[in-house]
């Protein structure tokens, strides 16, 4: 293959004496991303710059994702790929270190050193601030494996992002509050790869929210695997509530916006519901997975929730806040799915009305004891449910978006569009909305007017000034140390 080996930013500078690079490559779902975002952190400590492209790294990692086949196996053939860049590269007398990250690499270990021996290491989700040993190791000796559920807590080792870095990530970023699952629905494997449940403290969310607050954060996405689950210890050494760390967040000098995700229905507690009443940067928003309509697939599955308990959360939330909006993931051919069972996913989703979903076909997956079961659902029947309850889906997304012209919603704007003069932002729902402004109204939210609506976004017309700017956030007291102590006293 004749991937070009390039050195773009470093013009004039010998290879051999260039910084090294590091190219991330993230799979699966924002836990994934996030982590990504950290191994970059600690590669930047041992030295490394983030390559432009992947043709240009010295380090490519893969940070794998393992909840469905496709997904699992999608990493083979990238490792091929991968392959034949480091046989280019070397040919221009250049070394490629390879490391699987990610769920795969808990999954399958060892494995995948067997399936591709060009990998250098394999590292577990939770040995990733071990990894400039690990990368020392390989150095010494390919085939590396770390699949460890180490006593240390990774969270205390990494290095934080430094203030240039998180303004190259964007205005609205994701913070892991909470990993880990231990509540074994029999379709997934997320307990296996991401390990048993763990909560990060009120006080080291805190301090990693100010720190992206400081370099122009204003949104930022709490997750974990059941991020409602969260259980984190507050100053006093209490375990502290989702709701809680929310409201807390929420009062972090230069955040204008908060939100959480995923969220599993047995622990939406009823003061994370007040939350959405009482606190108002918390978006209107809420991810919600159901996975079916049927009560028998949900007990087998072992969701531990049944369809009367959705209802009544979704009941309850918007009793309180009327304008929320809700999405939700959905399995389909479940083994057993019966036409009658699916049927009343149909009329779930018809019932409830989501502005967004995920929909999957059931996929098989190793160990787990939806595997072992019998009554498995032939591909067809899947793929034309999975067809049905997308259909219904999108038409309930197009409403929804429809719904939103005339209205006026308060937009973080994020990126400039492609046309000079044109900003781009979210609206609460996660909607894009383009209007015209300035590309300094990035990183403040402003009252946008929706006026017409594409397939994929909703375009905007500015009708007030935008409520805090960058700059006046910045040149605001609160960043003082005062802002910290009153921070401090709220957590205690
Ligand atoms: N913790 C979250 C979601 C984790 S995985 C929750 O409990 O809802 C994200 C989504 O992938 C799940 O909600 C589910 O819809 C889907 N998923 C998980 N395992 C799957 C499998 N084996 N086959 C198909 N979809 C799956
Ligand atoms: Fe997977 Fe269920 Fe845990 Fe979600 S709650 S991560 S679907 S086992
Ligand atoms: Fe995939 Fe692991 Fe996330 S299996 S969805 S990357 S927790």
């Amino acid at each position: 293959m004749g991937a070009p080996v390039s050195d773009a930013s470093g013009a004039g500078i010998p290879l051999t004496d260039r910084a090294k690079r590091i190219f991330v490559k993230s799979f699966g779902c924002q836990m994934n991303v996030y982590d990504s975002h950290r191994m970059a952190d600690v590669a930047a400590q041992e030295g490394y710059q983030e390559a432009a492209t992947i043709e240009d790294a010295d380090l490519v990692v893969l940070n794998t994702c393992h909840i469905r086949e496709r997904a699992s196996e999608k990493i083979y053939s990238e490792l091929g790929k991968v392959r034949e860049l480091r046989e280019a590269r070397e040919v221009a007398g250049l070394k490629t270190t390879i490391v699987v990250a990610g769920c795969v690499a808990q999954a399958e270990g060892a494995e995948i050193l067997r399936r591709q021996p060009a990998v250098d290491l394999v590292v577990g989700p939770q040995n990733y601030h071990r990894l400039p040993q690990l990368l020392r190791a390989a150095s010494l000796r390919s085939g590396v494996v770390d699949t460890t559920f180490p006593v240390e807590d990774k969270f205390d080792h990494l290095p934080a992002s430094s203030p240039a870095t998180i303004r190259s990530r964007g205005v609205s970023a994701f913070v892991t509050v909470q990993e880990g699952c231990d509540k074994f629905c029999s379709f997934c494997v997320v307990p296996y790869t991401r390990g048993a449940e763990s909560s990060r403290s009120v006080a080291k969310v805190v301090q990693e929210i100010v720190g992206l607050a400081r370099a122009g954060v204003r949104e930022v996405t709490l997750i974990g695997q059941n991020v409602n689950a969260y259980h984190g210890q507050d100053e006093g050494g209490r375990a502290a509530d989702l709701a809680h760390l929310l409201n807390v967040v929420a009062k972090i000098p230069g955040i204008l916006r908060v939100r959480y995700t995923t969220s599993h229905p047995n622990d939406m507690s009823e003061a994370l519901i007040l939350a959405h009443r009482d606190n108002p940067s918390l978006a209107p928003y809420l991810h919600l997975p159901v996975q079916s309509g049927s009560n028998r697939i949900l007990a087998a599955m072992n969701r531990k929730h049944d369809v009367g308990d959705y209802m009544d959360i979704v009941g309850r939330i918007r009793a309180v806040r009327p304008d929320i909006a809700l999405s939700s993931d959905f399995i389909v051919g479940y083994p057993g799915e019966s036409d009658a069972d699916f049927q009343e996913t149909l009329d779930l989703v018809g019932a409830v009305g989501f502005a967004a979903s995920y929909t999957f076909k059931y996929s098989s997956r190793p160990g787990t004891p939806g595997a072992e079961l019998k009554n498995q659902i032939d591909e067809q029947t899947k793929s034309a449910r999975l067809l049905t309850l997308q259909q219904l889906l999108e038409d309930q997304r197009q409403a929804f978006n429809r719904a939103a012209v005339g209205r006026i919603m308060p937009v973080l704007f994020e990126k400039s569009g492609r046309h000079a003069g044109q900003v781009i932002g979210r609206s609460p729902y996660l909607q894009s909305v383009y209007a015209v402004g300035d590309a300094a109204l990035i990183g403040a939210i402003a009252d946008v007017e929706i006026i017409g609506v594409g397939p994929n976004s909703l375009r905007g017309r500015i009708v007030a000034p935008a409520s805090q700017s960058l700059d006046e956030i910045q040149r605001n007291a609160a960043f003082s140390g005062e802002a910290d102590a009153s921070l401090r006293k709220e957590n205690a």
